[in-house]
Parts: C-alpha cells; sequence; structure tokens
C-alpha cells in the first residue's frame, strides 16, 4: 500500500512539472522556432554585440524597453515612433531586451529616431547637456579625462562651462560601442506578420 501511494506521488509530481514545462517552455518554444529574421533586419557586428553587454552591464534595460506596443495597447507609436513590434524583430537578440519598466523612452528605434553618435557619447556622459532637467543618470565612468588627445581619440564637444579646466574628455571604447549598438537599433522595415489590427477603433 505505502508504496503503491509513493508511485502516485512521484508520478503525480512528474506529470505536474512536466506540464508546466511543456505549457511555459515547451510550447511557446514551438511556436516560435519557424520564425525566420526579416530581410530588413541586420545581424549585430560585434562591435554592437559588445556595446549590447555594455547596454546590459550598466542595467539600461531597467528603465528603457525595447518594443512598441500595438495600437489599442497604449500610445506606443505616437510617442516612440515605428510599427508594433513582432516576434521576428528579436531573432538575433539574446537575451532579449525587452524590458519591463519605462522610466526613460522605449529604445526599439532610438537609431532612427536620434542618428547621432556626438548626441549619443554626449548624454551617455552627461544627459542633462542635451537634455536639460534630465533625470537619466549620467555614466562618466565610459569615459576618460586626458590632457591632450591622442590622434584616434573621440573627443567630446563639451560647452566651455562644463569641460574640466585644461583638459578634454574621451569617449572610451565601451562607449563608443554602446552608441554603435544604440545606433544600430532600427525595427523600421516592413514586416508581413503581426500588423495592428485597424479595425478595432478605440
Ligand atoms: C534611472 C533610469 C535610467 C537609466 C538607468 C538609463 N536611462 Fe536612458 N533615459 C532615462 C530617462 C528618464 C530619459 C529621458 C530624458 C533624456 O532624454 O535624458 C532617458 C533617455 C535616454 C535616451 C534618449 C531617448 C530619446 O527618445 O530621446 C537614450 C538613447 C538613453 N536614455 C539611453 C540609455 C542608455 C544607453 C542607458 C544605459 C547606459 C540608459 N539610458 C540608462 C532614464 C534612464
Amino acid at each position: 500500500m505505502m508504496f503503491i501511494r509513493s508511485f502516485i506521488f512521484f508520478f503525480g509530481v512528474l506529470a505536474t512539472v512536466l506540464l508546466g514545462w511543456a505549457a511555459l517552455v515547451g510550447v511557446p518554444d514551438f511556436m516560435i522556432s519557424e520564425i525566420q529574421p526579416p530581410e530588413g533586419l541586420q545581424r549585430y557586428t560585434d562591435e554592437q554585440l559588445y556595446g549590447r553587454s555594455v547596454y546590459i552591464r550598466e542595467g539600461c534595460m531597467y528603465c528603457h524597453s525595447q518594443q512598441v506596443r500595438p495600437e489599442g495597447y497604449g500610445s506606443d507609436q505616437d510617442r516612440f515612433w515605428g510599427r508594433p513590434s513582432v516576434p521576428a524583430d528579436y531573432v538575433f537578440d539574446k537575451p532579449h531586451l525587452l524590458g519591463t519598466m519605462r522610466t526613460g523612452p522605449d529604445l526599439m528605434n532610438i537609431g532612427v529616431r536620434q542618428s547621432s553618435e556626438d548626441w549619443h557619447l554626449m548624454h551617455l556622459y552627461n544627459p542633462r547637456i542635451v537634455v536639460p532637467g534630465s533625470i537619466m543618470p549620467p555614466f562618466p565612468w565610459l569615459f576618460e579625462e586626458k590632457l591632450s588627445p591622442g590622434p584616434k581619440d573621440k573627443v567630446l564637444a563639451l560647452p566651455d562651462s562644463l569641460a574640466p579646466q585644461g583638459k578634454v574628455i574621451i569617449a572610451g571604447r565601451d562607449a563608443i560601442a554602446l552608441t554603435e549598438y544604440l545606433l544600430s537599433l532600427n525595427r523600421s522595415y516592413p514586416v508581413a506578420q503581426g500588423k495592428p489590427d485597424t479595425t478595432a477603433k478605440k
């Protein structure tokens, strides 16, 4: 009797775990396994991938999402620009950086909305230089102070009042890679699937 009960208990637990796995992992994985990268979506370069790792390391995704929701789920398209995101937009994103909070704007298409490298570097060094009153934290450790720049150095064109006395600010490798990653965020190519349901009027 004891043996049969243990047996039932064991298989009950096993079935519960397997069902949970199937519903939360197996079936969703199968559903997205056939998704092909859209024609317009570029693979990340090594430099952009490194920049992406800086994005993760610095915790940018705690304040920024990367998903434009369809019509009827808020005003994402007016605020953040671009068509609603589809699963195929993320085929090269491992891990994906959808984000859960929007303390700052969505960055799904930031490469299109703000395509200036200088702007991004300045903004990372100190957001308030380019966006007065910004509450985004500065990331000065991605930059270096130098007495005089080398020939390949990327010097920030800081306003005189903010430049350190007799020194220049150079964008570090991580800042440049991160900016390359941000500029690569462009999901403006057309996609067939996941078009917003325009029949559902608000
Ligand atoms: C504590 C929250 C917070 C964190 C962390 C944060 N940001 Fe921001 N970010 C904001 C806010 C708020 C804004 C809007 C004000 C502004 O433009 O500075 C913003 C704006 C931006 C913009 C301009 C968006 C636009 O539409 O103009 C970019 C690009 C950006 N952040 C990139 C980053 C990157 C890259 C990181 C990580 C290194 C990061 N942010 C970390 C809050 C944050």
